[in-house]
């Protein structure tokens, strides 16, 4: 089994199941145009954020790591009007990249982007007096992934869906002796999972055109 297998058959769902819209494509050029690192979530995972966001009826979304806005765009389509997708981003050049995408989406009234490190955004985010989120996609550096569980755990509500990207890598976070930061943060994450009685959670290994990896869904059970 290979990487070529994996990505011929996300070619093959992609254009059975997927078939991104010219938003979407001129997103993702734009942001490889850019010289954007070419991480963003696959097709098939970005409709699995829509179909998400669709079927928890989701209103208000936070997500951490912009990156272009693909991911972004995906589950800003799932919102009925108003609906708001908060989206959190450290790097000024991705954070223009993305203002441009969102707004040839035409979403730029339903996404509100916050430029700066997200452990600073975040405080500031939980004593804005709005309503809790009802989605979270947590996507950003992966160290801080333990901590951004934390907070979204402190604005949500019984019900709310926190989804976490790149929580596999290579099967790196089962080995107990690893030496990478980013592996230690999703382990300590996972940790953190565990021992919070709150929640339900799986994870789920994935393998597809951005490799061997996974997602965990977490849901706030009260
Ligand atoms: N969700 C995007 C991909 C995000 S890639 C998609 O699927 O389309 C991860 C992003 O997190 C990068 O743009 C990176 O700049 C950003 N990031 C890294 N560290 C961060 C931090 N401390 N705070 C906020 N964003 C951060
Ligand atoms: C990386 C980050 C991601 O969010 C991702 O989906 C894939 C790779 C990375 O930093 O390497
Ligand atoms: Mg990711």
């Amino acid at each position: 089994m290979s990487q070529k297998l994996w990505t011929a058959v996300d070619h093959y769902i992609d254009q059975l199941l997927i078939n991104e819209d010219e938003i979407l494509v001129a997103a993702r050029n734009a942001s490889a145009e850019a010289g954007l690192p070419e991480i963003a979530v696959t097709p098939s995972q970005g409709k699995l954020l829509f179909l998400l966001a669709k079927m928890v009826r989701v209103k208000r979304i936070l997500e951490i790591g912009t990156l272009g806005g693909y991911s972004t765009i995906w589950m800003a389509r799932a919102l009925p009007r108003p609906g708001r997708v908060v989206t959190l981003e450290s790097d000024a050049r991705h954070f223009e990249v993305a203002r441009a995408n969102i707004a040839r989406a035409g979403l730029g009234r339903v996404v509100d982007q916050r430029l700066g490190p997200a452990l600073k955004t975040l405080p500031k985010i939980a004593v804005e007096d709005t309503a809790p989120f009802d989605f979270v996609f947590i996507d950003a550096d992966k160290e801080n992934t333990a901590a951004y569980f934390g907070w979204a755990l402190r604005m949500a509500r019984a019900g709310t869906a926190i989804l976490v990207d790149n929580v596999i890598r290579d099967g790196a976070v089962a080995d107990p002796k690893t030496k990478d930061a980013s592996v230690k943060g999703i382990q300590r994450f996972h940790s953190a999972v565990a021992r919070e009685p709150r929640v339900s959670a799986t994870t789920i290994q994935t393998v597809g055109s951005k490799g061997y990896d996974g997602f965990t869904l977490v849901l706030v059970v009260r």
